[in-house]
């Protein structure tokens, strides 16, 4: 099956100088998730229609689910926006050379699609339909093309809210914008389409009645509305990102985690959340995070591309950065900062810390105000503390620097130089005390 992706919309309502499929929902941008919703189920060759001057967006998807065993999406531009089916023909190479295939179109800006339901349109095809479209019952049909049926319950018709009659208006049963095709020749039917309506486009939803004329089977598939939210402006984009965000605390849960405050704990689309993981109030969690089992996310933190062992405790106030892998039992405290860093099992930075750019072994204890200064000015360096070692609070290690296995640093030291295991290293100016000065000072005649 061939997936097609409509993605040459101006998006103009979104005010943005980023073309609408790159804004994000979970933390993924739209053209992501339609792609991700037809690779999801195994659909085969995708295809992404953009508009001119939008190369952002044919990079992406050159780019986008390179991790997939499929090859990356083939891009065509549609120079003028004519229409969903003109807009289905700028792919009409792809689809020539594939005679063959089943086609799923689909639009970029209803991230919200479950693959289950392209599933279903699947099946219907499989079932016999030479067109499948998904349909919804809208609780206001305005702006939707209306799903119009015959005496039996069949697909009739699609029609366009502005060529719809005011009786064809009432119809609540309106067009989603998925349609596949099981046709035998597909193209010679998209090009029977013609612009004869009330906005001069080419519709796709026109294929139907073509179809139908042919002796073609038609059938409807439905959905949630919600499923077809589209995204035309910030308001939508930020009610689909609240039913994303519904959606994965569900799953969470179901997943065996407790969450004390749903509503209040963001995930992003990728999120892997273990068994019996609390998490308190108050935390976000961008892309590229996975929190093992038995873990806890105590409350107010925020992680990006991080990992977080069994059974470790992060926060309240932690902030993990990308590449920060704490490993089992690692305890991580208050407004402690961890950055492209390892952290060996049960090691501790349980306060004020900033921990960039290296590793600390199992079982080191970080004190108090530690900073890793990884930074020169120019470039990064690798700070490691291995296995055992303590480091006294208010240090500062300065990049690049070993601390041995089992060294102690003492407190409020400036480190510089590599330590061997077992060695104390302490680097601060001796303490002079003076007997009685402070009664002295208080008793002395006032100047
Ligand atoms: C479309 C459907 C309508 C359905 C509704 C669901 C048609 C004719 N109408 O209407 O039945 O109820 O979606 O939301 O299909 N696009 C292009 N090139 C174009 C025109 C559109 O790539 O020339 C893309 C857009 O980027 C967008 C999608 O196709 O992703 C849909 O276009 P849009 O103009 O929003 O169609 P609607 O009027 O909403
Ligand atoms: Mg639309």
């Amino acid at each position: 099956m061939l997936s097609i992706i409509l993605a040459a919309g101006k998006g103009t309502r979104m005010k943005s100088q980023l073309p609408k499929p790159l804004h994000k929902v979970g933390g993924r941008t739209l053209l992501e998730h339609a792609l991700a919703s037809t690779s999801g189920i195994a659909v085969g060759p995708q295809v992404v229609v953009v508009g001119p001057g939008m190369e952002r967006v044919a990079e992406l998807a050159k780019t986008a689910l390179q991790d997939t065993a499929q090859p990356g999406p083939a891009v065509y531009v549609q120079h003028d926006q004519r229409g969903t089916a003109d807009a289905v023909l700028a792919a009409r190479e792809a689809l020539a050379t594939q005679p063959e295939s089943d086609v799923i179109v689909l639009f970029c800006d209803t991230p919200l699609l479950r693959p289950e339901t392209l599933s279903r349109m699947r099946e219907a095809l499989v079932r016999g339909a030479n067109i499948a479209v998904l349909a919804f019952e809208a609780e206001d049909p305005a702006g939707y093309g209306r799903i119009l049926r015959d005496a039996t319950g069949g697909v009739r018709a699609i029609r366009e809210h502005r060529d719809a009659t005011p009786e064809e208006q009432e119809i609540r049963l309106c067009n989603g914008g998925v349609m596949a095709f099981s046709c035998p020749d597909l193209l010679g039917l998209l090009d029977r389409i013609t612009d004869d309506n009330a906005k001069r486009e080419f519709y796709l939803t026109d294929a139907i009645e073509i179809a139908l004329g042919d002796g073609l089977r038609v059938e409807a598939v439905t959905c949630p509305e919600e499923e077809v939210m589209g995204i035309n402006d910030r308001t939508q984009l930020a009610e689909a990102e609240a039913v994303f965000q519904a959606r994965a605390r569900v799953a969470a849960m179901q997943n065996g985690a407790t969450l004390i405050a749903p509503g209040t704990v963001w995930f992003s689309f990728d999120t892997r959340i273990g068994q019996d993981v609390t998490i308190e109030p108050n935390v976000f969690f961008g892309p590229g995070v996975e929190i093992a089992d038995g873990a806890t996310v105590r409350a107010n933190c925020h992680f990006e591309h991080a990992k977080v062992g069994p059974g470790a405790i992060v926060g309240p106030f932690a902030r993990l950065r990308p590449g920060a892998v704490l490993s089992a039992g690692v305890h991580i405290g208050n407004f402690v900062e961890v950055k492209n860093l390892e952290m060996g099992e049960g090691a501790k930075a349980n306060h004020l810390a900033y921990l960039g750019d290296g590793s600390v072994g199992a079982g080191a204890n970080i004190g108090a105000g530690t900073i890793f200064c990884n930074y020169d000015g120019v470039n990064k360096h690798r700070t490691v503390v291995e296995e055992g070692a303590f480091v006294g609070s208010n240090s500062s290690l300065v990049a690049p620097v070993k601390v041995g296995a089992g060294a102690y640093i003492g407190s409020g030291s400036v480190i510089t130089r590599d330590i061997a295991p077992g060695d104390l290293a302490i680097e601060r100016s001796e303490q002079k005390t003076i007997p009685g000065w402070a009664a002295r000072k208080k008793n002395a005649p006032k100047a």
